[in-house]
Order: C-alpha cells, then sequence, then structure tokens
C-alpha cells in the first residue's frame, strides 16, 4: 500500500469537452479507482487551464469577458466527468486565488534563484498553442497541429535559462530509466534535450488575462509556466508541506504526444531550478484520431461524450476507450468500431452470462445462489486473470488488464457450456456449476469495476451481494471462494442491451 497521485492535463476553456479530452480523464479515472480498489491512498485530479491568449480572444469573439468565458467551459467539463462518473479528488482552476499563490512562490524561487532573466524575442508563434515555433518546424507557415498560419511576436520577456539544464535534464533520465513511458516516447524527449536547449521565454506584456510575475507587475506568466504548476497547488504546495511531500514527487502525470515537450523538458527542469524532484512518472498516450484526422473544434471533427452515451451508456463508452484504444499509439475511433466491442464484449459475454446465470438459478435453485466449488476448475483461470490484470493496470495498460478479465468470462461461459446445466436435474451438480459461474461473476465484477463501475455494482446486487465490488480490497476480494451462497439471486433486464444497427 502507498499512495497514488494520478493527474491528466488541465484542459484550455477555450474549446468544449470531447471525446479526446475524454479518454485521457477515463483512464485517469479507471487508474485511480484501480489504486483504490488495491488499497492506496489515491489523489486524482483534474481542471481547467484557463489563462492565456487563446483564452482571451475565444472569450472575446463570443462577447464575454475571459472570466465568464472560464467559468462557463469549465462547467461544462465538470458536466461531462459527472456525465462519465468521473470520481476526481479535486477540480483544479487556475484562476483560483490558491493556484495563484503557488505560481508565484515556484517562480519567484526560481528568479530568486538566478535562473531567470530579461531578454527581447523575436519569434512566430500559434496561439491555438500557446507556443513559439522555429520556421523550420512550421509547414508552409502553418502551425503542424493546427494548420493555421503562425503570427510574428516580437516581446520583452522574462527567460528561464533553460540552456543551463541539459546536462542535469540528461543526468537526471539517466537515473530515472522508467520515468517517461513509453519507452519510444522517452526516446523523443531525450532527442529533444540532446539537440540543445534554448532559453524559455515565460512571462508575457502583451496580455493582462494570467497571473502577475511577482516581481515586476507589467508581466503576466505565459500561460504554460501557469498551467503545468496546477500539479503542485493541488498538493499544497508552499502551504502544506507534509501534504506536499507526501505526494510529490510520486506522481503520474498522464498527457498526450502533443504536450510532450512541456511536460518531459521544461516542467522537470522549472522544478530542478526550484530545488524539487522532476515528476516520477510521465505516461504519453497518442492522439484519437477521427478519420486518420486529430480530433479539434477547428477541423470540426470533435465528437462530445454526451453523443455516444446516448448510445451504449457510461459504462459502454468508458469501456471501449479503455479496450479499444491502447494506451500509448495513436487510435482510431469510429462508431462502428465501439457498436461491435459493446455488442462482443458487453452485450454477449457479459452480459449473457449474468442472464443465463440469474435465469438457472431461478429455474433450478429457486433463486437462491450456490456457494462455489472449493476446488473449481475456474478457480486457477481467476487467479491468472487477476494476477495479469493487476500487473497490466501497474503498466498503465488497461486494454490489456480488460482483455485479461474477460478471459474469466469467456471461460466461464464455455464452462456452462460444456456442463450444460440446464438440461440437468437440480442437484449437487447443477449447484456446483452456477455457484462456480457465480463467483466468477464476483471477480469479474471487482476487477471491472475501474473501468465500468456502475454495471459491476448492478452485477454485484443482482448475484445477491450487499454494498459495492468499489469498497471491496484487492487481492482478497479477487480469491477464489468469496461468493457465500444462500443469497438471493435477481432476474432484471439486460444489462448491455444489444444494440442494432442498420
Ligand atoms: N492546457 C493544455 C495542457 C496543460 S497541462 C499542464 C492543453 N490543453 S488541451 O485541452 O488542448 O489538451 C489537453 C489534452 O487533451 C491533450 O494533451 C490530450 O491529453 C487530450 N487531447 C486533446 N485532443 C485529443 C485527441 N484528439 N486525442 C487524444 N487526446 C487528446 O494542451
Amino acid at each position: 500500500m502507498g499512495t497514488f497521485y494520478v493527474t491528466t492535463p488541465i484542459y484550455y476553456v477555450n474549446d468544449a469537452p470531447h471525446i479526446g479530452h475524454a479518454y485521457t480523464t477515463v483512464t485517469a479515472d479507471a487508474l485511480a479507482r484501480w489504486h483504490r480498489l488495491v488499497g492506496d491512498e489515491v489523489f486524482f485530479l483534474t481542471g481547467t487551464d484557463e489563462h492565456g491568449l487563446n483564452v482571451q480572444r475565444r472569450a472575446e469573439a463570443n462577447g464575454l469577458s475571459p472570466q465568464e468565458q472560464a467559468d462557463r467551459t469549465s462547467e461544462r467539463f465538470k458536466d461531462a466527468w459527472s456525465l462519465l462518473n468521473i470520481a476526481y479528488d479535486d477540480f483544479i482552476r487556475t484562476t483560483e486565488p490558491r493556484h495563484h499563490r503557488a505560481v508565484q512562490a515556484l517562480l519567484q524561487q526560481v528568479h530568486d534563484s538566478g535562473d531567470i532573466e530579461m531578454s527581447t524575442y523575436e519569434g512566430l508563434y500559434c496561439v491555438s498553442c500557446e507556443a513559439y515555433y522555429g520556421e523550420d518546424e512550421l509547414e508552409d507557415g502553418n502551425c503542424p497541429v493546427h494548420k493555421r498560419p503562425a503570427e510574428l511576436f516580437k516581446e520583452d520577456n522574462y527567460f528561464f535559462a533553460l540552456s543551463r539544464y541539459q546536462q542535469r535534464l540528461l543526468d537526471w533520465y539517466e537515473a530515472h530509466p522508467h520515468a517517461i513511458t513509453p519507452e519510444s516516447k522517452r526516446n523523443e524527449a531525450l532527442g529533444l534535450i540532446r539537440q540543445g536547449l534554448q532559453d524559455l521565454s515565460i512571462t508575457r506584456t502583451s496580455l493582462r488575462w494570467g497571473v502577475p510575475v511577482p516581481w515586476d507587475r507589467a508581466h503576466v506568466f505565459y500561460v504554460w509556466y501557469d498551467a503545468l504548476v496546477n500539479y503542485l497547488t493541488a498538493i499544497g504546495y508552499g502551504e502544506d508541506d507534509e501534504r506536499f511531500n507526501r505526494f510529490w514527487p510520486a506522481v503520474h502525470h498522464l498527457i498526450g504526444k502533443d504536450i510532450l515537450r512541456f511536460h518531459c523538458v521544461y516542467w522537470p527542469a522549472m522544478l530542478l531550478a526550484a530545488g524539487l524532484e522532476p515528476p516520477q512518472r510521465i505516461h504519453v498516450h497518442g492522439y484519437l484520431l477521427v478519420g486518420g484526422e486529430k480530433m479539434s473544434k477547428t477541423r470540426l471533427n470533435a465528437i462530445g461524450p454526451a453523443d455516444l452515451v446516448a448510445d451504449v451508456g457510461v459504462d459502454g463508452f468508458r469501456y471501449h476507450f479503455l479496450r479499444d484504444t491502447p494506451f500509448g499509439p495513436d487510435g482510431d475511433f469510429s462508431y462502428e468500431g465501439l457498436v461491435a466491442r459493446y455488442n462482443a464484449d458487453l452485450a454477449n459475454n457479459l452480459g449473457n452470462l449474468l442472464s443465463r446465470v440469474s435465469t438457472l438459478v431461478g429455474s433450478k435453485c429457486a433463486g437462491i445462489g450456490p456457494a462455489p466449488r472449493p476446488h473449481s476448475p475456474l478457480e486457477a483461470v481467476a487467479t491468472e486473470v487477476y494476477e495479469a490484470s493487476a500487473q497490466a493496470w501497474d503498466r498503465v495498460a488497461p486494454s490489456e488488464a480488460l482483455e485479461a478479465t474477460w478471459r474469466l468470462i469467456r471461460e466461464t461461459n464455455a464452462h456452462l457450456e460444456a456442463e450444460e446445466p440446464w438440461k440437468a436435474e437440480p442437484g449437487p451438480e447443477v449447484d456446483a456449476v452456477l455457484g462456480d459461474a457465480l463467483e466468477a461473476l464476483r471477480i469479474v465484477a471487482v476487477l471491472a469495476t475501474p473501468a465500468m463501475p456502475a454495471a459491476c455494482a448492478e452485477v454485484w446486487r443482482r448475484i445477491g451481494l450487499s454494498g459495492s465490488p468499489s469498497e471491496r480490497r484487492l487481492p482478497d476480494a479477487a480469491r477464489w471462494g468469496g461468493y457465500p451462497g444462500g443469497l438471493d439471486v435477481q432476474k432484471g433486464k439486460p444489462l448491455f442491451p444489444r444494440i442494432h444497427v442498420d
């Protein structure tokens, strides 16, 4: 047992939540839920990134003040997360006073150490990325991510002396070989550092919508240096040392590959400059593509979570993204894929097992679920499935964890097919087979609860257990023999009605 601190990127409030944001957030939520099951002290942080030129411009376009724009969009993120059953421990907004205090304290520290100096900067800037680009990085003058022209900006700014940190970063990554996953992304980060690091412009005078620089009020911090600090604010940086030290640096940052440079190069350097340890783990995932392209509002291919939840339900949505988009590479979203996975794994495998077993308990055991056998043929499968699932969750591989868990469902269905209890007379043989199946369902309900909390609670209830699987603790809850027998088993409507697509 330990602590598990997991973060999502904080989302810009210029855009409504789409399934790309949901993908990262559902993954973080599932990991947090898994770690709660194993008894870790969990802190799961998400939130919104509310400053910067992008937000200011979007607010102007909408006829709103930046604060109003931030308030409205931040609510939309909270609504989306509540729809998707996201159990975060804290939702941070960068406009909160606690965050302003943390940003100012951290950067004052770096300034005091002599690593922030004034200088003039001129460069090509993509407002959507809130980042400067070198001319060679642009595609015909367009930002490579947003495909829109970069704008020429010139400013007298404060610079962070990133160039001084090249060797220290390389040494740190050498000493921490598992800090970035997957390996290919670690190599990408090391490549960026080895190319040579230039000092970074970290303040702006061209806008007011930001955190004021404490030593020079004509400037606000550049949105990224304000944003990254959210990970420290929420655990009490500068205000609650005991809490801060409990969670830092043992953090797991989940990020998309578009923000690798900020998290894997700039962020650790800023932390080192402030006398803090870099983040222990950064897990980088690919884009969710729609029709082969990254989803975004500018490309008009954004899909909102509610559109899909209407068809496959919250747990169908969560399961699909966790199971079908392996964490790491890009993943192509398709509606056909969503429905196919739902029908195969949820309507057929899990849904059928539950309805079959509850119907048979009704007809063969007067509705009272029998206990499992102490040495069932399924016991070894359950043990292997638990081991494989646990290892996969630890590796931040939800897709593999769920694949492993579904093996128990498939083998239990196969076991029923082989034993054919529907053909047999009621008696000890039938009780044994059905008791084993109920026990398998109990274990599946625990192991799949991080992915599908509501559906697993319903399986739990239908097989007669009280409380909820999320209150159980692993590994005990996965050990064979936990279903006591003698409980009322309820038949009910299909848990996952089959979806027919025309
Ligand atoms: N505000 C910054 C992050 C600051 S973190 C200190 C930002 N925000 S964002 O809203 O534009 O994107 C945040 C994250 O959303 C991405 O890194 C990624 O994790 C996720 N995604 C946004 N679009 C996505 C896809 N199409 N596919 C997968 N993830 C996507 O960057």
